[in-house]
């Protein structure tokens, strides 16, 4: 936790009028599926910046294979929308959705790479601010409080225990409970990829540090609607109950 206390006092907010809550963390951290959750009990949009990542990945890898370099990443990406679903975003290529391509092994294993390349990450930020642009939304990735939207009203960076990042990534990959393994197996790639994403996940100044090794997402849900209570000048009493 910072040394700053953000919420003690109403924020001024930032110039562009609409609300930001950044929620930042290592890989399978529960940022995007908790980001949509809390965006839907406080009526806000969400962006799930990896998405785009992802997306960046997949197209280079379908047109070019695993050969491609910035330049070409960027030629393709020309390829990629956000469209509007809902109180989300979802990133499309030449119209159709993309939600199974994004989340194949092989975007996941070279999705790292594509996120160093400086272009690619211009790219993401300018996509991410227009989607954010004139709604309040909740943003996920690695350094939305930090890069992104510096001045965010409120900035979460989630943690977890890599064993139980892994042990829940499976659970929700497979639908079952995972064998140990399997979870050692797993473990194993998430701290690569963590090292690998060490450069951009920054944990803000101001940001509030979460430990989820032993919430709900229930409850880790619960505690960012609460610290977000005070937009509304009340507490999470306020918030609508989620549909899910
Ligand atoms: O697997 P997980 O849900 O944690 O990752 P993700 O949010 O889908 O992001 C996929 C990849 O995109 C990460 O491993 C990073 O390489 C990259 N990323 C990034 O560099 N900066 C962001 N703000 C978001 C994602």
């Amino acid at each position: 936790m910072s040394d700053e206390t953000p919420l003690s006092s109403p924020r001024v907010r930032a110039p562009r009028g609409s609300l930001v809550v950044a929620i930042d963390g290592p890989a399978a951290s529960g940022k995007s599926s908790t980001a949509q959750w809390v965006a839907q009990r406080l009526g806000f949009r969400h962006v799930d910046s990896g998405a785009l990542y992802r997306a960046a990945t997949a197209v280079a890898l379908a047109r070019a294979g695993e050969h491609f370099d910035e330049d070409a990443v960027l030629r393709f990406v020309g390829e990629i929308s956000l469209r509007p679903v809902q109180n989300s975003f979802a990133p499309t290529w030449k119209g159709e959705e993309m939600e199974e391509l994004i989340r194949a092994p092989e975007v996941t294993r070279l999705v790292s790479r594509v996120a160093q390349m400086r272009g690619v990450r211009e790219w993401v930020d300018a996509h991410v601010r227009e989607a954010a642009d004139g709604c309040d939304v909740v943003v996920d990735g690695r350094d939305i409080g930090t890069v992104v939207f510096p001045d965010a009203d409120l900035k979460v960076f989630l943690i977890a225990d890599p064993w139980e990042r892994a042990r829940r990534r499976l659970t929700q990959r497979h639908g079952r409970a995972p064998t140990d393994a399997e979870i050692a197996d797993e473990t194993e790639r998430l701290v690569q990829r963590d090292a690998k994403d060490a450069t951009q996940t920054v944990q803000a100044k101001d940001a509030i540090l979460i430990d989820t090794t032993y919430l709900t997402q229930a409850e880790q849900v619960e505690r960012i609607v609460s610290l977000a209570g005070i937009f509304r000048g009340g507490g999470p009493a306020d918030a609508q109950a989620p549909e899910t």
